[in-house]
């Protein structure tokens, strides 16, 4: 009797649990817009000039307790304003490259997200506001043309310095850890994200050799390995250059929240 009381209770709460974990948080805060497409695009998370085709121009600044001093970079979040005669119900879709110091708001969205936010004809006046309240969610990053990919940034230097980027990460996780390694090896050597953006360094990378990597994606309640499976940069790694890593990302990690999403937002992609 006492034992089925108790996994009764017990179950009842793991329920509970269950019910406050979710894909998706909806938050309430508010954003603006900046006349600048490139200080958003090539702002601190380092992805430079490449940032502008990673979705359609749609790219957002955000304050610190989101850019999470660059772990957040590369995450892809839905905003929608709350004036319904005005915008949308799906709103639009950014992606964070920028950290948002200034501002007295949460978001400053590319001109081209603010004005998304509006129904047809609603873009003038919307930009007139300058600033609206908005909804904004999480939501997995999708690049269907693209695997993870790995740029070698400018502060690298042959031949064990390296420093890279990761660009288009699919899914909705963070990169908590990174290892690089010559190709066949298990003397992986770790890498550290660096000065607030989303690069990650090493001065020990195995030099003149391939290298492959291997990450640790988290995001709320488990972490998983990722792997390559094969060698991502040439022994000849050039700076500047991009890599395709083989892998993609398409992990969801679970955030605790309430209230989860309501459902009636319209997809977007
Ligand atoms: C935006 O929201 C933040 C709180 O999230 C608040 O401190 C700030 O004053 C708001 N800004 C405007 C312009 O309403
Ligand atoms: C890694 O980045 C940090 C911060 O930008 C810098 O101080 C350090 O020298 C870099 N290390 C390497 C090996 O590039
Ligand atoms: C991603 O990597 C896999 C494995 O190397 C490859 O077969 C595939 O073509 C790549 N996809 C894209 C979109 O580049």
């Amino acid at each position: 009797m006492a034992t089925s009381v108790f996994i009764l209770l017990f179950s009842s709460s793991l329920l509970l649990s269950l019910a406050c974990a979710c894909d998706r948080c909806v938050h309430q805060s508010n954003a603006s817009y900046s006349t600048s497409f490139l200080a958003i695009a090539a702002g601190t998370c380092g992805y430079g000039a490449i940032a502008m085709d990673f979705n359609g121009g749609y790219v957002a600044a955000a304050r610190p307790a989101l850019y999470r001093e660059g772990l957040g970079c590369g995450g892809c979040f839905q905003i929608r304003c709350k004036d319904s005669k005005l915008c949308t119900t799906g709103g639009v879709k950014v992606v964070l490259t920028d950290l948002n110091k200034n501002s007295q708001t949460d978001f400053i969205l590319s001109r081209k997200a603010f004005m998304a936010l509006g129904r047809p004809g609603m873009a003038l006046k919307l930009m007139r506001l300058g600033t609206v309240d908005i909804e904004y969610k999480r939501i997995p990053c999708e690049y269907k043309k693209h695997n993870l990919t790995v740029r070698v940034e400018e502060t690298s230097q042959k031949p064990s310095n390296l420093a890279i980027n990761f660009l288009y990460q699919g899914g909705q996780t963070d990169i908590v850890l990174v290892d690089v390694a010559k190709v066949g090896s298990s003397d992986w050597k770790y890498m550290t994200r660096s000065g607030h953006s989303a690069v990650w360094n090493t001065s020990n990378a195995p030099a003149g050799e391939g290298l492959q990597f291997r990450l640790v994606v988290t995001g709320g309640y488990d972490g998983k390995w990722v792997w390559t499976e094969k060698e991502v940069l040439p022994a000849d790694w050039k700076i500047g250059s991009m890599y395709d890593s083989g892998v993609q990302i398409t992990d969801i990690a679970q955030e605790g929240c309430s209230p989860c999403d309501t459902g009636d937002w319209k997809r977007i992609n």
